[in-house]
């Protein structure tokens, strides 16, 4: 069994799909702070199967004890976490404690009923303001804000737990800019709010939820001025964490790998793909640089390939129609 800590949000709702597909038993734990119930309806109805859903938050060890009691966990699967880099921003102590302190009281309950294998969702983030692309998993780490620090430490944590114990199985995902939904167009990334990610605020920007985008940027040193980023596919993504976990038995040391494609695309270029993809118009306006960005951000995806046979298969306009499909058989999210 395979426990999905944030089972219930984006990146989460779609790796149950890829887990259940591939023949594993997988129990949800979420507090569904982000997140709905109604995510785990459409897993089953995508699937055909049930999933074990268990309410709780991972800062509280009395909530996940329940969960390792009642079933019998192989490895955890950890993607619980606040994601938002402005909001941590305003709110440091919240994300040092929900993503920090919540990732040692979930490994103190792993540690006590001796589950020693975790994937744990990291970011390329922590790459901070890399000196040259594509990334490469050695490259130098640092943070600019108080999420990436959160990623950070917690990679720290897991490095120090390992080296207190080899016999843990410890694999570290750092994604690029996930994007897109299941093709069914029954889950996808349904944010709260004024979306912060380029890719949400484009779709509700095509349905007229919203006006215009604010491209943030026009004269960044890229082939079109505007920032370049590495965007994958959820699912995709999802399927790199199957690899991931089936190899976990055969590691020896803490496995980090780049989940990206090792492409870079423009925000331009999304815009366009984008309004290929949906036959809507995309209006957008130039404003400012937003704080803390990079010009360009993309992995060099080769040692995914090489580790645990991994690499993305879907391109920016499989992406944006999946996206698509979803913002337009769902326009109010979940709800
Ligand atoms: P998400 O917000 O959709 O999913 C996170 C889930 O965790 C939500 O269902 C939320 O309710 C749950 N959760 C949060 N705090 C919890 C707590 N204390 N206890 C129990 N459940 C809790 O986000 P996502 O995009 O699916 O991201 C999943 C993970 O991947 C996160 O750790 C995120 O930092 C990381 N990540 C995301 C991206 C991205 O761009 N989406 C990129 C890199 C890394
Ligand atoms: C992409 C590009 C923006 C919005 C963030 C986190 C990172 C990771 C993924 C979790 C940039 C531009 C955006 C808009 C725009 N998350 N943009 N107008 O910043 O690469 O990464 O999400 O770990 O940690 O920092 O993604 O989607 O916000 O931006 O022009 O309204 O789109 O400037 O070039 P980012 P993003």
């Amino acid at each position: 069994m395979i426990l999905v800590t944030g089972g219930a949000g984006y990146i989460g709702s779609h790796t149950c799909v890829e887990l259940i597909k591939a023949g594993y038993e997988v129990v949800v734990f979420d507090n569904f702070s982000n997140s709905s119930e109604e995510s785990i309806k459409r897993v089953e109805k995508i699937t055909s199967a049930t999933i074990n859903l268990c309410h709780g938050d991972i800062r509280k060890k009395s909530d996940l004890r329940k969960v390792f009691k009642n079933y019998s966990i192989d490895a955890v699967i950890h993607f619980a976490g606040l994601k938002a880099v402005g909001e941590s921003i305003q709110k440091p102590l919240d994300y040092y404690d929900n993503n920090v302190n919540g990732t040692i009281a979930l490994c103190q309950v792993m540690q006590e009923f001796g589950c020693k294998k975790i994937i744990f969702s990291s970011s390329a983030t922590v790459y901070g303001i890399p000196h040259t692309t594509p990334i490469k998993e050695d490259f130098p780490l640092s943070a600019t804000n108080p999420y990436g620090k959160t990623k950070l430490f917690i990679e720290e944590i897991l490095h120090d737990l390992f080296a207190s114990d080899n016999s843990y199985k410890i694999a570290i995902l750092r994604y690029f800019n996930p994007i897109g939904a299941h093709e069914s167009g029954l889950i996808g990334e349904d944010p709260r709010g004024i979306p912060n990610n380029l890719m949400p605020f484009i779709s509700q920007t095509a349905i007229g939820k919203r006006e215009f985008l604010s491209v943030f940027g026009d004269d960044y040193d890229t082939h079109d001025g505007t920032g370049v980023r590495d965007y994958i596919h959820v699912v995709d993504l999802s399927l790199g964490h199957v690899k991931a976990l089936k190899k976990l038995d055969d590691i020896k040391e803490i496995l980090v790998v780049n989940l990206g494609t090792g492409c870079g695309y423009s925000v331009l270029d999304m815009v366009k793909a984008f309004e290929k993809a949906s036959g809507k118009k995309v209006p957008y306006k130039f404003a400012p640089r937003r704080s803390g960005d990079v010009a360009k951000c993309f992995a060099d995806a080769s040692f995914a390939k090489k580790i645990i046979d991994w690499s993305a298969a879907k391109g920016i306009d499989e992406m944006c129609e999946d996206a698509w499909r979803w913002q337009s058989k769902n326009p109010n999210g979940y709800n």
